[in-house]
């Protein structure tokens, strides 16, 4: 099962009844992957890492760049992104043994596989 920038769609409490649920659809053993934005930084960082992020942005939309600085500025505003040491043990207590985490350098992405225990 393949789970990809779709959970921040869903604040939390909502993440976990759908972590839940997938976690029913799988046999034991069944692997989950997931990849999303989810933010592996202190709260007392957000500001500087969500600045570093949005600067790597255009504020016009190119060619090149499907997303601007202003998409990141809503997505941070108005969508469930959350962090990944309230994700993770999420996963965990849904029924899912994580496999693998890999967070991306700038600490805004991150991929897992969990197992269904
Ligand atoms: C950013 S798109 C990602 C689509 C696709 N997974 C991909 O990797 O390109 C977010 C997806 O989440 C779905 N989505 C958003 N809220 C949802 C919800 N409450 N229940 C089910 N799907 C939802 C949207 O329909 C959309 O297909």
């Amino acid at each position: 099962m393949y789970s990809r920038w779709a959970l921040h769609h869903l604040p939390d409490f909502w993440k976990a009844l759908a972590l839940d649920r997938m976690r029913g659809i799988l046999r034991p053993g069944g692997i989950l992957r997931l990849m999303d934005i989810v933010y592996a930084f202190e709260p007392s960082q957000a500001e500087e890492r969500i600045e570093r992020w949005c600067a790597t942005l255009p504020t016009e939309a190119t060619t090149d760049a499907v997303w601007t600085r202003r998409d990141i500025e809503e997505h941070v505003r108005d969508e469930h992104s959350t962090f990944t040491w309230l994700l993770e043990p999420m996963i965990e207590r849904c029924g899912f043994r994580l496999e693998q985490i890999d967070h991306s350098d700038d600490g805004i992405i991150a991929a897992y596989v969990a197992r269904a225990v």
